[in-house]
């Protein structure tokens, strides 16, 4: 018996604070398909490798995992390659090709012509002295035919030209000693002595050599609005004199706070006029501010990030792929830059990629993998009202006719703010500053019916929403949002009906050695004097449920959060219960720390509950006595106070609640006359099945046992009001 008590506590517990099981063990984020496998309808997925990413055998294993296309990132530069006149590396650029041989990964081939990493001696002759265009263009020639060559039955595309454009923020630049304004190119060697006719030129040499593979201009900063039309009018311009250029390289060195969608559409929608394929040649996501070329290394000992940077890199992730998938029509590719950040160019602590520094798959590569299909086409209604629980005079947070919910914060000066509330596995909504300087976010799809906690982060700190009323959970007050549930009615104020009202009791505990609160529901008719057997006058006494709230929370949480008050006015009303007392007190749950869960046994709330709040209950309210008029029931960690308390103390309860809390099994209690009625419930995105076993288990054993399957609701107060209203339908009968 101990040992599933102890197995009821660990589930209950996971499912308090789904986090801990990532506290508790690490989770695979690479279980599942491979990147190559999930994006197979839309495009091939890229890593640019080192020598060490081809040998290890760990490594190798991620990449043939969750890759389909290979990039040497710097083995078949010019300058690495080739470094001088007839001198040619070709060992590890021979290995990268020959690992993908062998594992049938098709490679693209970067980068034959660039202004850095260059074969510098082209441009000079034996003596030091500038060569003509005309040599240069020989060299570049047989350069571009060796490599390719060699190579061109492992390449599906090659990087022709990389980055001959120059960068926005110069209008002016010095030429020779003059200031004109800055020209769209950038002022490489290449350009100085061929002007761009060595771009026209090298796309040539590269089609000679092979008239089939994809050839692409490849460069940085392409969602820069003034490098987006440099790009676009030369290639353009080169398109129109017939250079075969096929597509574009949009390198997407990016961070976790740029682009915004919206800018890297622009550039999308722009080249598509031009060409029909893309590529997204050298993606990584910086922690920090920076993009394109602006680099700031951080290398040395990987130092860990706080969490909500996470956060904004996993979301920055899914916002690029979704606009990836999205112009799939021409994205034809998509490929990492490095495949881990301790291989990451720009340094472990950039954190860019969605390996960590020990090829350990961080939660983006989950995120990526698994995107949903629907929800990248799915657009809310625009129906949104203010969420019922607004402080006064509060538009914001809304909810739509759908569930979705959309959040509004004024930070003028944040640089980020996440909503702890959201879908697809992502640690919250991200919102994004709109024009007039105002944060705003619609949660990614409909969220679960009913009663959400959630909470602000800005800039890493965590904040209360001050558009909405705050509630007590995760041991603090947090902001809540109700989405509308298709039932609930059962739960609204209804004006037409008597309401019983809610006393505040405090009382001295011993035990504790302090003072302590509860909550009591009073029915309507509470206190009434009313005609009894003998045709005296007398008050009614009633039984009393003892309504447990879950971990983090208090005696406030059934009362408010809970509704159990209006719950309980609604059934009296339809005549659905005879009215009883409902005590909601605080169960001493949050002292409970993680890792201690093995030693919970509930002993110091059973002494509170049992020999003083129920002897001052009884001594201060009209309440009927015995077991028989007793219940005790309680939610997630209530229900795990309920399930020890009521084994050890059946002689002081007669009728017991689970609430998402766990399981009775017959052999716990063993005698099915020491119960008259057991309530097992939960959602049906927690553990239906087991309380379905359950409850037909105890009552294969001759108890009398009733279960809820909630729809449609996860761990939330949803699933317990809609438990309440059916148990309390059971209890006192
Ligand atoms: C980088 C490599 O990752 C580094 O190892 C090297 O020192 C410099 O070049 N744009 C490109 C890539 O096209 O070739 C660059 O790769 C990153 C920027």
């Amino acid at each position: 018996m101990k040992k599933r008590i102890f197995t009821g506590l660990v589930l209950v517990c996971l499912s308090i604070l789904p986090t801990m099981a990532q506290w508790g063990r690490p989770v695979d984020y690479s279980a599942g398909p491979g990147l190559k496998d999930a994006y197979k309808n839309y495009f091939t997925i890229g890593v640019a490798v080192n020598k060490t990413n081809i040998s290890d055998p760990a490594q190798t294993a991620i990449i043939k995992k969750q890759f389909n296309s290979v990039t040497a990132e710097n083995a078949w530069k010019p300058g690495e390659i080739h470094p001088k006149e007839g001198v040619w590396n070709f060992g590890l650029a021979d290995s990268i090709a020959n690992f993908c041989r062998e594992n049938g990964i098709k490679m693209r081939g970067h980068c034959l012509c660039w202004h850095s990493q260059f074969a510098d001696w082209m441009f000079t002759d034996k003596k030091g002295k500038p060569v003509k265009k005309e040599v240069f263009y020989e060299r570049l020639r047989e350069h571009i035919h060796t490599v390719v060559n060699r190579y061109k039955d492992v390449v599906y595309a090659w990087d022709v030209v990389n980055e001959a454009m120059a960068d926005d923020g110069r209008p002016f630049e010095f030429v020779d000693g003059k200031m004109v304004p800055a020209s769209p190119y950038r002022q490489s060697r290449h350009f100085k002595l061929c002007g761009d006719e060595f771009i026209a030129k090298a796309f040539e040499f590269a089609r000679e050599a092979d008239p089939t593979g994809v050839l692409i201009y490849n460069d940085y900063s392409c969602v820069d609005n003034g490098k987006r039309e440099r790009i676009y009018t030369m290639v353009k311009k080169m398109k129109d004199a017939g250079v075969p250029i096929d597509g574009i390289g949009m390198q997407g060195h990016y961070n976790i706070y740029f682009p915004e969608e919206e800018q890297l559409e622009k550039a999308i929608n722009r080249f598509k006029e031009i060409v029909n394929i893309i590529h997204i040649t050298e993606l990584d996501l910086r922690t920090n501010t920076e993009s394109g070329g602006q680099l700031r290394f951080s290398r040395g000992e990987a130092k860990p990030q706080a969490p909500y940077i996470g956060t904004l890199q996993e979301d920055q992730y899914a916002r690029l792929f979704k606009v990836f998938r999205k112009h799939a029509d021409v994205i034809k590719n998509v490929t990492f830059w490095n495949l881990s950040d301790k291989d990451s160019w720009l340094g472990v602590n950039n954190h860019p990629l969605p390996f960590d520094e020990n090829f350990k798959a961080k939660r983006s590569l989950q995120i990526i993998r698994d995107f949903d299909a629907a929800a990248d086409k799915r657009v809310p209604k625009e129906d949104f009202v203010p969420n019922p629980m607004n402080q006064p005079g509060q538009e914001y947070p809304q909810v739509n006719s759908e569930g979705f919910a959309r959040f509004r914060v004024e930070a003028p000066d944040a640089k980020s703010v996440i909503v702890s509330l959201g879908l697809g596995g992502r640690g919250g909504t991200v919102l994004r500053k709109d024009k007039d300087g105002v944060w705003t976010g619609t949660t990614e799809g409909p969220m679960d019916p009913g009663f959400h906690y959630y909470h602000l982060t800005i800039d890493g700190g965590v904040f209360n929403d001050p558009g909405t009323h705050n509630y007590f959970g995760s041991c603090r007050w947090e902001s809540g949002i109700e989405i509308p549930a298709p039932d609930q009615d059962f739960y609204a104020w209804r004006k037409d009906i008597p309401h019983g009202n809610i006393q505040q009791v405090n009382f001295w505990s011993e035990s504790t050695g302090k003072m302590q609160t509860a909550n009591v529901y009073l029915p309507p008719c509470y206190g009434k004097l009313v005609k009894g057997k003998n045709g005296k006058l007398e008050q009614t006494r009633y039984p009393v449920l003892y309504l447990q709230h879950g971990w983090g929370e208090n005696e406030t949480s059934w009362p408010v959060q809970g509704k159990a008050g209006i719950i309980m006015d609604n059934l009296i009303a339809d005549g659905k219960i005879k009215p009883f007392i409902v005590v909601m007190a605080y169960g001493l749950t949050n002292d409970f720390k993680f890792g201690t869960i093995g030693k919970f046994t509930a002993e110091e709330f059973e002494k509170l509950l049992i020999d003083e709040l129920i002897p001052v209950v009884e001594k201060q309210f009209l309440t009927k006595e015995g077991k028989w008029n007793r219940a005790l029931a309680g939610l997630s960690m209530g229900g795990m106070e309920t399930k020890l308390i009521t084994l050890r103390r059946p002689e002081v309860f007669g009728y017991w609640g689970l609430l998402s809390g766990g399981q009775y099994a017959p052999d716990e209690i063993k005698d099915p006359k020491i119960v008259k009625y057991i309530f097992e419930g939960c959602g049906d995105k927690e553990n239906p099945d087991g309380i379905n076993k359950s409850v037909e288990s105890l009552k294969a054993a001759g108890y009398n046992a009733e279960g809820l399957i909630s729809e449609g609701t996860a761990h939330e107060f949803l699933t317990w009001r809609r438990c309440l209203y059916q148990m309390a339908q059971s209890l006192f009968k």
